[in-house]
C-alpha cells in the first residue's frame, strides 16, 4: 500500500478522535481515560512509522531536509503535551485545556505533513518507493499493536 495512503488513514482517526476528545466533560472519566489510551498508543506507532520510514529517506534529499527535522522536533513537542496529559486525571478541570493544546499542536503537525511533507514525498519519490515504504510502514504499525495492545 502507498506509504503515504497508510499515514492518511491514520491521520483522519486522529482528527475523529481529537474531535470527540474535546466534546467530553469531567465527568465522561472513563470515556476520556479510554479515548485518551487509544490515541496515544495508536499516535506513538504512528510517529514510529513516520521516523523509521518517511523521514530519514526525506531528510537524505537537501530540498526535504528542514522538513523532516522539523517534524522529528513537532513529535517531540507532542509527546511531552501526552507525557503531561497522562499524569492529569481526566476529573480535573485542566484536562480539557491540556487536551486543546495537544489537539491544537497535533492537527498544526499533521496540516503541515499532508500541505508540505507528502508533496515533497511526492515529488521525490516514485509510486514503487512509496509502496515499499508503506510495506514497511505496515510491519511497523502491526509489530506496534503487537507490543502495545488494546487495553
Ligand atoms: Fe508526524
Ligand atoms: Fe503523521
Amino acid at each position: 500500500m502507498d506509504g503515504l495512503k497508510l499515514l492518511e488513514q491514520d491521520h483522519k482517526r486522529f482528527r475523529k478522535m481529537l474531535a470527540e476528545g474535546e466534546e467530553t466533560t469531567e465527568r465522561a472519566v472513563k470515556t476520556r481515560t479510554d479515548l485518551f489510551e487509544q490515541l496515544k498508543r495508536e499516535i506513538t506507532i504512528h510517529e514510529q512509522m513516520e521516523e523509521q520510514v518517511l523521514y530519514p529517506a526525506l531528510r537524505e534529499i537537501a530540498k526535504s531536509r528542514d522538513i523532516a527535522l522539523e517534524g522529528y522536533e513537532e513529535h517531540h513537542v507532542v509527546d511531552e503535551i501526552f507525557a503531561e496529559l497522562e499524569q492529569t486525571p481526566p476529573s480535573d478541570d485542566t484536562w480539557a485545556a491540556k487536551f486543546k493544546v495537544a489537539k491544537e499542536n497535533l492537527e498544526h503537525h499533521m496540516d503541515e505533513e499532508e500541505d508540505d511533507m507528502w508533496k515533497a514525498a511526492r515529488r521525490e519519490f516514485t509510486d514503487d518507493e512509496l509502496e515499499q515504504m508503506g510495506d514497511r510502514m505496515m510491519e511497523i504499525k502491526q509489530a506496534g499493536e503487537e507490543l502495545m495492545p488494546r487495553a
